[in-house]
């Protein structure tokens, strides 16, 4: 009779501590992970937690399981979700659900709990990452259960159980914050005619002000995965952090945006994701050279499907995992370097090489070439590629 709380000590999951042990008469082992959501929030945390009636915290540091396991094979495969959105978040659940369940496993829990509402993703990203990890714990989402309905029930809900009322400010933003991104949701927003405001933005200098001179910025890339920065090899994590640095402050990887949720109703959220931007863009560009136009076409093709298993927290799923088979095979061969120029919130590409690129300049030049390509060939390859074509033009103008 135990259970594992995702605890962030901000006051909604600070009140789940002690609302759990009235309502389901349980000891309360609260999990926070570190995946990058910024400075400090680990300090005093312990005390934080006890003092709401938690028997432990457990703290685990997951950035660079985070990035190397759950954000680079995303980058690999190109996952983009509805157009627009690089799955900073939903990326992150199932990373927190699997330390989640191992935690459960370490204490003898048998069950777990979230502060998501019922109303958005993240419940059904850590729920099916609980299905899928331990299909025998229980799962336990105050929010759909409790009748605290705001801020101000919450804080009376806290006093009357004698919990320390969190003093950290509460942002008028619903945001999520990781390595990879951080998303703003709510308040203005929720009208999607309006423009978010300047102050709202913290990962990324509003393009405006960014610097007049651009920033040539080269990235090495193995197989599909990205290692290095202008020849420096750093770790995931460390990489990705300094690529958000460099994009942010060139107002890289602002997003805008109008999205399905899987629950079925459409939500305006804003994105900060700068170097993940600058990732995904240079893995793109290195692809021009090392795939073929069919594998690419179904590439592009699978990475949409891809984004949609992701953003619907099917992470530990069958037909996802296949597909990062599929995606493993088809960027063996994506190794090499692009030069990406940034400047005011643009990225664009100046310069692109691999070992293995297919591109020939002496077959592709407008010089005279290799003899591989033979001019003469063209004109037998359309008169068939266009049968088709003509056949039809034929038989609508009766000849
Ligand atoms: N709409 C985004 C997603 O579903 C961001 C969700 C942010 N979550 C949060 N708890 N603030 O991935
Ligand atoms: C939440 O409902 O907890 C945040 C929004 C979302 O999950 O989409």
């Amino acid at each position: 009779n135990k259970v594992v709380l995702a605890y962030s000590g901000g006051l909604d999951t600070s009140v789940i501590v002690p609302w759990l042990r009235e309502n389901y008469g349980c000891e309360v082992v609260c999990f926070t992970a570190d995946v990058g959501q910024g400075t400090g929030e680990t300090e005093g945390l312990e005390a934080k937690a006890k003092a709401s009636g938690a028997s432990q915290l457990f703290i685990k540091d997951l950035k660079e399981e985070f990035v190397r396991d759950y954000v680079f094979p995303c980058v690999r495969a190109g996952a983009v979700y509805e157009r627009k959105y690089l799955l900073g978040t939903s990326m992150a659940r199932p990373v927190i659900a699997k330390a989640m369940v191992d935690v459960a496993k370490e204490v003898g829990a048998d069950a777990v709990a979230h502060g998501c509402t019922g109303k958005g993703n993240d419940q059904v990203r850590f729920e099916l990452a609980f299905f899928a990890l331990n299909p025998k714990l229980h799962v336990v989402a105050p929010w759909r259960e409790w009748d605290i309905r705001g801020r101000e029930d919450a804080i009376e809900y806290a006093k009357k159980h004698n919990v320390p009322v969190p003093v950290t400010k509460k942002s008028i933003y619903s945001r999520d914050r990781n390595l990879w991104h951080l998303s703003h949701e709510g308040d203005i927003l929720e009208n999607p005619e309006n423009e978010p405001k300047k102050d709202m933005y913290l990962m990324s200098l509003d393009p405006e002000d960014a610097p007049d001179k651009p920033e040539y910025l080269e990235i090495g890339i193995e197989a599909g995965i990205p290692i290095s920065y202008n020849g420096n090899h750093l770790s995931p994590a460390n990489l990705l952090a300094t690529l958000n640095e460099i994009g942010g402050r060139h107002g890289i990887g602002r997003i805008d945006m109008v999205e399905n949720r899987l629950v079925g109703m459409k939500s305006r959220g804003v994105y900060e994701t700068p170097g993940g931007t600058i990732l995904t863009t240079a893995v793109r560009e290195l692809e021009s050279l090392t795939l073929d136009r069919e594998t690419m076409q179904l590439k592009d093709t699978l990475a949409i499907k891809y984004a949609e298993l992701v953003y619907a927290g099917r992470w530990f799923d069958p037909l996802k995992e296949s597909l990062d088979a599929f995606m493993e095979k088809v960027t063996s061969t994506t190794t090499g370097s692009v030069i990406l120029k940034l400047y005011k919130g643009s990225v664009s590409v100046t310069s692109r090489k691999s070992p293995f690129s297919l591109y020939r300049e002496d077959i592709s030049s407008f010089e005279e070439g290799s003899g591989i390509y033979n001019q003469g060939d063209a004109a037998g390859f359309i008169r068939l590629y266009g049968l088709p074509i003509r056949v039809r033009a034929m038989q609508q103008q009766n000849l």
